[in-house]
């Protein structure tokens, strides 16, 4: 939802700013903006519709823009159409027009987030003269600020903090005030935004990729704070205006991670890293044959004092709850509801001490997910955030965390994450089992052995990818295709359905299988492609026969089983083996072939598969 980047130092700012935007583009690509100051010369902004491309061509890749201050923004529209007059940078001045070209304005700023009370404040702000030209909630918080700096002739940290205390909603800012040429500030609530410093320049971004290959030092900039940004150095202070300091923190991992490095697309070569990315997962939480979750503060003794778990979660990772349901359930015998963030805010569920409450979340900023983990915390549950960016606010809110090693994701849709998020919710199945004596050792062992199988098994999954490349080239003008499965083949179903459907258009859902006699099935029709997922041995008939009502009336059958079922052959149009593991587990197999599905029915229809429309891989918004 919106990406923010920052530069100020001794080169040209520009490059830099439009650099850290591609970085970011996955969090939004409907137009993009940069504002650069040339010493004590105004703004200059410039301003882009459509992907960011477009604004390096019009800036000569940046190098048309003299300066070396500067803010960028890529945006996903929340308040008001993707249009030059909505896209960022937002100014102070009472401007006509788009507020681009050279602006003589006090403030100049981005934004990422969303600013409730904007309407409220924006009547104040027009009662005291102020007018607009933009229908962004951005436009009015930049207009506050320069309300508060000139009303109060206060400098920028007070303005901003005045200003923190009017707003509701979230922000990542970063604004630069004409009489401070060199200088940006920043403030934050609820939406990421890290700072870095190397030895003469500074930078802001709202994730780390962004900003990796100049620095590897940055700060993560709490709530309710404001940090002001000069060449090398950075300031931070709370809502009174008072300094604080904040620890730095060195980051460890590599730009590598967040190239493509040869691949087509970032989705193909995250589907290939999650042998890696299960093996890192697996590799933090088993040692020498023994599941420690140390890192997290959940002793044995908690575990065995929880009597129910709440798993919240939006989009794959609350399918990545589902799934772990019935793993959960079937080996510790604890029961289990899963639940969608944004409902479980709004709900009046009790909670006890008793009750452990699981977020999960790759980007660890999902507003709903975030809301849903503070109002779990106030009625006084336990917590836990099953998260993969470090330092994220879900994973530092939450009472314990547990890191997915996947790496940074660059792709909208989820594929090494989910399946980090899968296998470290198996061990901490695994464990709840173990230690609450359900499970003996031995089989612990056991299920130990089997996910430290599954990369390998991934591995042999992705050599056959060529199979579900032809297939998806017959399915690329299907109009509808459902997916089926009981258990955890309907969890399974939940997450190849929105793989499918995100990236290619095609409408798709997901379906119990037995729930699709009750209306849906009267949609399917003649060639509709129907999925039927066969991997739990005791549904596997009962799944089958709802496939074949489904075939009397007209469709096309694909079949998801392991090997050895090849019975299956005999009744579906084309068969997709995975290898055998232990049943729990067999998500963590089955769902790779649903997403090279998706990924090449995608590619199929030329379709941008990385950023598809109307999404954004961060959803800091609700
Ligand atoms: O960052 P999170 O895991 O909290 O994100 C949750 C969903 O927005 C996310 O899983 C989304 O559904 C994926 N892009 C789907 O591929």
């Amino acid at each position: 939802m919106c990406g923010i980047v920052g530069y100020t130092g001794h080169v040209q700012a520009a490059p830099i700013l439009l650099d850290g935007l591609a970085r970011l583009e996955y969090r939004g690509y409907d137009s993009a903006g940069l504002a650069v100051r040339n010493g004590s010369s105004p703004a200059e902004v410039v301003k882009a519709i459509g992907k960011l491309y477009h604004l390096a061509d019009k800036t000569d890749q940046g190098r048309a823009l003299p300066g070396t201050c500067g803010i960028g923004h890529t945006r996903w529209a929340t308040h008001g159409d993707p249009s030059m007059v909505n896209a960022h940078p937002h100014v102070s001045g009472n401007c006509s027009g788009s507020g681009s070209g050279t602006v003589e304005s006090d403030v100049v700023g981005v934004h990422n987030g969303i600013i409730e009370n904007f309407t409220e404040l924006k009547e104040k702000l027009l009662r005291h003269g102020y007018s607009f030209y933009s229908e962004t909630d951005t436009e009015v918080v930049v207009k506050l600020v320069d309300y508060y700096y000139k009303k109060y002739k206060i400098g920028p940290v007070d303005a901003i903090t005045r200003t923190m205390v009017r707003v509701r909603g979230s922000y990542a800012l970063a604004l630069m005030f004409k009489d401070y040429p060199e200088e940006i500030f920043v403030a934050r609530k609820d939406s990421p935004l890290v700072i870095g410093t190397s030895e003469d320049a500074s930078f802001l971004a709202s994730d780390v990729p962004a900003i990796l290959k100049f620095t590897r030092s940055v700060y993560y900039i709490d709530n309710l704070q404001v940090g002001r940004i000069s060449p090398g150095s950075v300031k931070f202070y709370d809502l009174n205006g008072d300094e604080v300091q904040l620890p730095v923190t060195e980051i460890t991992w590599d730009t590598a991670a967040a190239e493509k490095d040869g691949y087509e697309h970032f989705m193909l070569k995250e589907i290939h890293e999650q042998p890696k990315a299960i093996r890192e997962t697996l590799g933090s939480l088993v040692r020498e044959g023994k599941i420690t979750l140390e890192e997290t503060g959940l002793t044995e003794e908690m575990l065995r004092g929880i009597s129910r778990i709440d798993i919240v979660a939006c989009g794959s990772a609350w399918h990545v709850g589902m799934a772990s349901q019935y793993v959960i359930e079937d080996l510790a015998r604890i029961p289990v509801r899963v639940e969608l963030a944004s409902e479980y805010r709004y709900r009046s569920v009790p909670l006890a001490p008793d009750t452990l409450v699981i977020v999960i979340s790759q980007s660890g900023e999902t507003a709903d997910s975030l809301a849903a983990l503070r109002v779990a915390k106030e009625r006084g549950a336990k917590t836990l955030a099953v998260v993969n960016v470090i330092g994220s606010t879900i994973a530092r809110e939450a009472d314990h965390t547990l890191y997915t090693l996947a790496g940074p994701e660059i792709a909208v849709a989820t594929t090494k994450a989910y399946s980090a998020q899968l296998i470290a919710m198996d061990v901490l199945a695994v464990q709840l089992a173990a230690v609450r004596g359900i499970i003996t050792e031995e089989q612990t062992a056991g299920y130990l052995a089997a996910l430290e199988a599954i990369p390998d098994q991934i591995g042999r999954i992705l050599e056959e990818k060529e199979r579900l490349q032809w297939f998806s080239s017959k399915i690329a003008n299907t109009h509808d295709i459902f997916f089926i499965g009981r258990g955890l083949d309907y969890a399974i179903s939940l997450e190849g359905s929105l793989k499918m459907k995100e990236i290619s258009y095609i409408h798709s859902e997901a379906y119990a299988a037995g729930e699709l006699k009750h209306g849906t099935i009267s949609l399917v029709e003649q060639n509709t492609l129907v999925i039927g997922v066969l991997t739990q041995g005791n549904l596997f008939e009962k799944t089958l026969s709802n496939m074949l009502e489904c075939k009397s009336r007209g469709a096309y059958l694909m079949g998801l089983t392991t090997n050895g079922n090849f019975s299956v052959e005999d009744s579906v149009n084309f068969t997709v083996y995975v290898p055998k593991t232990d049943e729990h587990f067999l998500a963590s197999l089955a769902i790779v072939p649903l997403q090279l599905l998706g990924y090449y029915t995608s590619v199929n229809r030329g379709l941008d598969v990385d950023k598809p429309r109307n999404l954004a891989k961060s959803v800091t918004v609700e």
